[in-house]
């Protein structure tokens, strides 16, 4: 086998294992049968580009007044997340949009988990290096005591079309991840010539009259 194919076939066979993995998912619960009851704002102005690693970003929220009594009974934790705008998800099949909150890809960035409380709260975010660029609008989900969803806020409106902001990644992002990806290929193709060479002196042992089939 040619050393480069051994390489790329078994970061693949390691790659195809590791998305078998299911995430950790949290029920199943639609996005469309979430109430709206968080009223969410965030920092950027419309159309302002922040950059990653260097811009904050502060989102204030609170229950919406109007929401009737008990509402927020059940909301233990409340869960910001950056969310990315339809605009950055054409063609883009891993932050496609789902109503299956399990399998959503829409809100894939933490900003952070808080203790819910029903008065204003705010909280600034330092925008991490490993955010893409990207249009995108702040979502906060009310959590229960099970970590389910059981209500939200967000920045846009319903089409998430408007309130957005943009995010400029760093330069070096890229090299970054290609350093990850060939050390992550490199160590398979170690792990599998450790293999092959444990294989073989096994089967020395096993044949010690014919060493020419090992070679
Ligand atoms: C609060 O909720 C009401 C009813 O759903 C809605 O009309 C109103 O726009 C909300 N307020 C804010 C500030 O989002
Ligand atoms: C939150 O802040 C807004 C504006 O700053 C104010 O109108 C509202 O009454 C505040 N709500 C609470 C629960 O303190």
């Amino acid at each position: 086998m040619a050393p480069t194919l051994t390489a790329s076939s078994s970061f693949l066979v390691a790659v195809v294992i590791l998305s078998a993995f299911p995430g950790f998912s949290s029920g199943s619960v639609l996005f469309s049968t979430l109430p709206r009851t968080l009223v969410v704002s965030a920092s950027p102005q419309p159309g302002q580009v922040l950059k990653a690693g260097e811009d904050k970003i502060t989102v204030t929220w609170s229950l919406n007044g109007t929401a009737p009594a008990g509402t927020d009974a059940s909301y233990k934790t409340v869960q910001l997340k950056l969310c990315y705008a339809p605009v950055s998800q054409v063609d883009r099949a891993w932050r496609k949009t789902k109503d299956d909150l399990a399998k959503d890809k829409t809100c894939t960035h933490l900003i952070t988990s808080r203790p819910y409380a029903a008065s204003n709260q705010s909280y600034e975010y330092l925008v991490q290096k490993d955010v893409p660029t990207a249009t995108y609008f702040v979502r906060a989900y009310a959590l229960d005591a099970n970590k389910v969803q059981v209500g939200f806020g967000q920045t846009t409106d319903k089409a998430k079309d408007t309130n957005l902001f943009e995010v400029e990644a760093i330069t070096g992002r890229h090299a970054s991840l290609d350093i990850a990806a060939s050390c992550f290929s490199a160590f398979s193709v170690l792990s599998l010539a450790g293999f092959f060479m444990a294989e073989k002196r096994r089967g020395k042992k096993g044949n010690p009259t014919t060493p020419a089939a090992n070679m």
